[in-house]
């Protein structure tokens, strides 16, 4: 029998089960984009036409513009989804996911070198952001309790810092006393440091590879600033360290660089698991040096899940995959795969920065990175174009790649900054560079791209 055209759609319908997912009606109609539809559609249509909608999204592998993972190992994925079903804040449905959180909290404050006479506590977070609110807040209800009555609360940071720090300011009525860049200066100093202290200072922010260049803040001279400090003046200032990035980086690479707990006046530390903890996103950790450095009233305790649970996060539900897969690179992974990992990525970084600065038209920001980060401007002698020019031809090609201006007040310098990751190796950098170099040609002369390099003699014709 032969179908009519217009029993077709009859056909499928009475065969639902039988039509192929790109002949079904949904393909051919508009979609519902503001209002809640009326009706259902089969499984395979909505995933099918949301999984293309997102081919429009970039490539996160060859997003070079962000800190956070794109790549886990298959087993981790495995586990992840295994657990995408459970909420973490339940621990007396899900006491075994609990006991492994404790375990990250006691590894992680070993990893920062908590003291041995400390009993540090720790929670897990949605990332960084969450974990820094919290960190300040515990800095701020301590100096709640020394305050004089009608005082008002301040914290001092550098212009450099995240913006989750002017939120915490912002969002909990704290002045923000910010430390101005300068040209050629992309970190705070001592000096700057102490001309801010007060005794309603709730704390200072150093930032272990900051956002925009990758440099630490000088965070032994802020101890050294603040013991001296304490000693003339009896103000016991905190010291919080933002090593959002450089908590997984630094540990590894330098060992024997001194930023963490072995400084007496760090008392809380936030890092992001789905940065260098390679971690998909969210998960980030706030650790305090010692139970006395977060205090009790901030601590809530809850019977509605089942059984009393203690809670001092800001945020309650979450999944609990991806605290289980944070413990799964550090059982996968040890210091030794971190090691590895962490080296390869700062031999990668070191590389493509030479490349850059030998091809002579790029300056680094600075030589002495605390992260794998490759951030560098335009030198003067290129006219033609700009960075942001730049990062635009390089989006042609899949690639994402920041191009900014420093904060105040270094605003007039702009520049580009490449995030080297786990999953970038040696022969992605030689694509990355290349690709540079052609970008900078066309946009210099309108030139094609250049040939290949001369090894490359046979090629294939199609
Ligand atoms: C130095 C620093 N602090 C805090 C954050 C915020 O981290 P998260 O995205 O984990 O909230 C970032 C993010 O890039 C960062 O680089």
């Amino acid at each position: 029998m032969i179908t009519k055209k217009n029993d077709l759609s009859k056909l499928q319908e009475s065969e639902k089960g039988h039509v192929s997912t790109y002949s079904s009606r949904y393909f051919k109609e508009r979609i519902p984009k503001y209002e809640l539809p009326e009706n259902s559609m089969p499984a395979n249509a909505a995933y099918q036409l949301i999984h293309d909608e997102l081919n429009m999204d970039s490539n996160p592998s060859l997003n070079l513009a962000s800190f956070v993972t794109t790549w886990m190992e298959p087993e981790a994925e495995k586990l992840i989804t295994e657990n995408l079903h459970k909420n973490f804040i339940d621990h007396d449905e899900y006491p075994q996911t609990e006991v492994i959180h404790n375990r990250c909290v006691n590894m992680l404050a070993r990893l920062f070198n908590a003291p041995e006479e400390c009993s540090s506590i720790g929670a897990a977070t949605i990332g960084s952001s969450e974990a820094i609110m919290l960190g300040l807040l515990a800095h701020k209800w301590k100096w709640k309790k020394r305050a004089k009555k009608g005082a008002e609360p301040n914290i001092i940071f550098g212009a450099e810092v995240h913006v989750c720090w002017e939120k915490f300011a912002r969002y909990f009525d704290v002045e923000m006393r910010v430390i101005p860049l300068e040209k050629g200066r992309y970190v705070i100093t001592t000096e700057e440091v102490e001309k801010r202290i007060d005794e309603n200072t709730i704390a200072v922010g150093a930032i272990l590879g900051t956002t925009y260049s990758g440099q630490a803040d000088p965070i032994q001279e802020i101890n050294d600033l603040l013991i001296k400090v304490k000693k003339e003046k009896g103000w016991d200032i905190p010291l919080h360290v933002d090593a959002a990035s450089g908590g997984f980086v630094a540990p590894f690479t330098s060992p024997n660089f001194v930023w963490d707990f072995r400084l007496e006046q760090v008392k809380s530390i936030n890092v992001s698991g789905h940065k260098y903890g390679l971690v998909y996103p969210g998960v980030g950790w706030i650790i305090y040096r010692d139970e006395s450095d977060f205090p009790e009233d901030l601590i809530f305790k809850v019977n509605y899940l089942g059984g009393w649970m203690p809670t001092y996060t800001l945020n309650f539900s979450c999944n609990s995959a991806f605290v289980l897969g944070q413990y799964y690179n550090f059982l996968r992974l040890g210091r030794e795969g971190y090691t590895h990992i962490m080296k390869n990525c700062m031999s990668n970084a070191q590389y493509l920065a030479e490349k850059l600065k030998e091809s002579g038209k790029f300056e680094m920001i600075n030589d002495a990175q605390m992260l794998p980060v490759v951030a560098l401007k335009l030198k003067d002698s290129v006219k033609k174009f700009t960075v942001y020019d730049l990062s635009a031809k390089l989006r042609e090609r899949g690639w994402v790649i920041a191009a900014y201006t420093m904060p105040a007040n270094a605003e007039e310098i702009s520049l580009l900054r490449m995030v080297i990751r786990e999953h970038f190796s040696r022969d992605m950098a030689d694509i990355l560079f290349q690709d540079i170099e052609n970008a900078c040609n066309f946009l210099e002369n309108g030139a094609p791209p250049a040939k290949a390099n001369g090894k490359e003699k046979h090629r294939s014709i199609c």
